[in-house]
Parts: C-alpha cells; structure tokens; sequence
C-alpha cells in the first residue's frame, strides 16, 4: 500500500493473472475483491460478495462493463455498482494498471 496525495494505492497483483474476460478474486485484509479483465483490455474492480445472496461475482460472467452473478443472474454496472433489481448495488473501486500491475484507488 502506498499514498500518492490524498489517495492509498493499494497493489492487488498482476493483470495477466486475470484471463481476458473473466474476474480473479483478492482477499485484501478484510475486504474481498473481485478484479475484472474485459476483453477491450479495461479492468475493474467491485467488492466480491453479491449484495443478493453472497454470490461470488468474481466467478460471474462478464462483458459489456457489466457482470452477471453465477447464483441468480443480477447484473451489476463495473463502472457505476449499480444493479438490474431496484435497490441493488455493489462498491466500486477506481482501477489503474502500472507495469502490468493492477492497482486499486
Ligand atoms: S447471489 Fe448474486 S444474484 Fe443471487
């Protein structure tokens, strides 16, 4: 973890560790995080635990900066957290990849 201005900069690993069009799940202290690579090459991050059932969302599918939840299908936005069911949503983190390293903001 590292502080860049006002921000903490966390290291999360390396973005080719994460298939092209898929998720990998982080465990970051207490936080579990689910890391996205789209097949456009953009990265993603939103917290892991479905806000409907605890689904796995870094096993859901993904595309069109969306993911789908493996257990019951809820769309979430990767950029907005925002979901398909009215009232759902999931934390969304800022993203960036230094020298093949995905790193959360
Ligand atoms: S647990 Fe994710 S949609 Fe039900």
């Amino acid at each position: 973890m590292a502080e860049t201005g006002t921000r903490t900069v966390i290291r999360v690993g390396e973005a080719a560790d994460i298939p092209v069009g898929q998720g990998r799940c982080f465990v970051l202290g207490d936080e579990t995080i689910a890391v996205f690579r789209q097949r456009d090459g953009r990265v993603f991050a939103t917290q892991n635990r479905c806000p409907h059932r605890a689904g796995p969302l870094a096993d859901g599918i993904v595309g069109g900066n969306h993911v789908i939840c493996p257990l019951h299908a809820h769309r979430f936005d990767l950029e907005t957290g925002n979901g398909s069911e009215p009232g759902e949503c999931v934390r969304v983190y800022e993203t960036e990849v230094v020298d093949g390293q995905v790193r959360l903001r």
